[in-house]
């Protein structure tokens, strides 16, 4: 694939003209981490906002003693590390590699460039700060609220959005396992393999491997 074909996959920069797609793809430095590895610390300074080409990412904080909460897991197509480039604060979380990973890292300048010259991509900025937003209220009143279960099936509503070849009336998350299931829902392993086990047992919840299979009427209710 050009470079052009590849940032048209990307949402932020779909709807560009050629000429500025060419432009962008200048600016952009591609960069490539191994699985697990640590793409930057919480807390660190920021000086590049990143585009994930291929790949996925974890996100992730540190409690006090040493407990990590995964905030969110990021794919292809996605963008992480713009906050500190905005808001010119220290990094607000850690992002590991969960898979090996390519990126295209956008420097601090040429980032807040491109939205100064692009509102179309400081639009499609907005709606994703906006829908972590939306996702970050509705977890804290599912921390403040909600029962281990009822977070668990929200989490799963919020992961599983791909197509079930065979199965049209189905979606799936990606592959996962129990322990970053649990690092999502902000509970244990043990407890995760117990709901699991509960939701299919009443046919809430199929799996197939390491995916996880609901019903798109069910996903639909996010
Ligand atoms: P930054 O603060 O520069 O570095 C950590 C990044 O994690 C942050 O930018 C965002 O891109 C990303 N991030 C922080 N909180 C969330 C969240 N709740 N959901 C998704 N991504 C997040």
């Amino acid at each position: 694939m050009d470079k052009r074909e590849v940032l048209r996959s990307i949402p932020m920069f779909r709807g560009l003209p050629d000429p500025d797609l060419d432009e962008i793809a200048d600016l952009l430095i591609e960069r490539r981490f191994r699985a697990r590895a640590t793409i930057f610390e919480e807390g660190s300074v920021g000086e590049y906002m990143y585009v994930i080409r291929d790949g996925e990412v974890k996100v992730s904080k540190m409690s006090d003693d040493g407990r990590e909460k995964v905030l969110e897991l990021l794919g292809p197509g996605l963008f992480f590390g713009e906050m500190a480039l905005l808001d010119q604060e220290p990094r607000s979380a850690s992002i590991k590699a969960i898979t090996d990973c390519v990126l295209l890292a956008l420097s601090r300048n040429d980032f807040i460039g491109l939205l100064r010259r692009n509102p179309e991509i400081s639009l499609v900025l907005l709606r994703e700060l906006t829908r972590r937003l939306r996702e970050t209220d509705e977890e804290v009143r599912g921390l403040l609220f909600e029962r281990v279960e009822g977070r668990t099936r929200r989490v799963l509503r919020r992961m599983a959005t791909r197509p079930v070849p065979g199965r049209p009336d189905m979606v799936t998350t990606g592959s996962i396992t129990h322990q970053q299931l649990a690092d999502l829902v902000g509970t244990s392993r043990e407890t995760i393999t117990r709901v699991v086990k509960g939701l299919k047992h009443r046919g809430w919840l199929d799996q197939e491997g390491k995916h996880y299979l609901i019903s798109k009427e069910d996903s639909a209710r996010r």
